[in-house]
């Protein structure tokens, strides 16, 4: 085995002489990249020798008699005798080391940087998506206000007209159910209107503290009130609040949980309609549960019903959810809906206690 100077330094071999290689060969541990032990017969002279033929290059950790390690790209190729046989091996070394490490660094920043574009990338688009939303949401609040407005006068003049022929035909009961008529239709439009402000109305909240458990009871008893047609019985399970406060908008909180329960008194059966209303702390946030035993959102719906103007009622505006998204949005909770076909539908209304600072 002969070792040229170049080799000798670069498995740090010390002995100048370069006569004692064997020995230090002893000393020098070979490795596959991976960092398994290089198997001998696959090493390129070992092949080169048996094969009779120029290996290709292989890359090999050199651990040297000092400890320290180098990466080497070694070839060999065989010395054949004139009459074909083979006589030696020649093994050829590269110190590919620093390329090596450079080549590592550079893969990690790539890497790096590859995930921070990703990151920048997600964070844009999702503002992107946050704005483009907050801009249609806008233009229809700015659409649903106008058209509110503009209805809102001709209403309120048909109305009084209606009042006026009433009087003046007292003596025409056979007239009273035409008048009944249009003032349902009047009512009903007026609550579209009311809808259509609320939409338009969504700002940002004015926070107050707001007993939880009296409020609780206020919606609903005056949601029990409007829907007075259609008696269901009301389950409470909310006591656990009776000492609560939430830090909330008034006006938008109510939208919410009015908007829910109308909901709720909707969809539950002309008989045996029960709602139940359960509402508890839970680590800094209120949880309020509203529960009917109707009809349920058919599958295919579920993912619409929180969009704007989406309804499967023949009175419905479908601002309702729509408002309670915005809002609670605004309030920092969550809003999210589960339902059985044919079962029941319950929603769960998350809202901090406090507001963060
Ligand atoms: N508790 C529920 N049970 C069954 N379906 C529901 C329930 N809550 C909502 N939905 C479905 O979601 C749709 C959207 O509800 P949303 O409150 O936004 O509008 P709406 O009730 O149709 O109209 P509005 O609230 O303006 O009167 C409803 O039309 C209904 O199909
Ligand atoms: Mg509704």
């Amino acid at each position: 085995l002969y070792v040229n100077q170049r080799a000798r330094t670069l498995y740090g071999i010390t002995d100048p002489t370069g006569l004692d290689v064997e020995r230090y060969s002893k000393k020098i541990t070979l490795l596959t990249p991976e960092g398994e032990p290089y198997p001998p017969r696959k090493l390129p002279t070992s092949r080169a020798l048996r094969e009779g033929a120029v290996t290709a290059r292989e890359e090999i950790q050199v651990v040297r008699p000092d400890g320290s390690r180098i990466i080497v790209e070694a070839a060999a190729v065989p010395l054949v005798s004139r009459n074909g046989t083979v006589i030696a091996g020649i093994g050829v070394f590269d110190d590919v080391t620093d390329y090596k490490r450079v080549e590592k660094i550079l893969e990690r920043d790539k890497e790096t940087l590859e995930r921070l574009v990703k990151e920048r990338t997600d964070a844009l688009s999702a503002t992107k998506q946050e704005l483009e939303r907050k801009e249609r949401l806008s233009e229809i609040g700015t659409l649903a206000a106008t058209v509110a407005h503009e209805l809102r006068n001709p209403l309120a003049v048909i109305s009084i007209i209606v009042y006026n022929l009433e009087r003046k035909t007292k003596d025409r009961p056979e007239l009273a159910r035409y008048y009944a008529d249009i003032n349902k239709k009047i009512n009903q439009s007026n609550r579209i209107i009311d809808n259509l402000l609320s939409f338009s109305r969504i700002k940002p909240p004015q926070f107050e503290a707001i007993p939880i458990y009296p409020f609780l009871e206020k919606c609903l008893t005056e949601t029990r009130k409007k829907y007075s047609e259609k008696p269901v019985h009301v389950k409470k399970n909310y006591t656990s609040l009776r000492k609560t406060a939430l830090e909330a908008d008034l006006f938008q909180i109510n939208q919410i949980i009015t908007n829910v329960l109308a909901n709720a008194w909707e969809a539950a059966p002309r008989r045996g309609g029960r709602i139940r209303v359960a509402g508890r702390k839970m680590n800094g946030a209120i949880e309020i549960r509203i529960s009917d035993n109707g009809e349920g959102i058919p599958r295919e719906h579920i993912d619409h019903v929180f969009k704007p103007f989406f309804t499967l009622k023949s009175k419905g505006t479908g601002l309702g959810l729509a408002v309670c998204r915005e809002m609670i949005g605004l309030h920092d909770g969550t809003i999210s809906l589960s339902s059985l076909p044919g079962k029941g539908t319950t929603v769960i209304l998350t809202l901090p206690e406090g507001r963060r600072p």
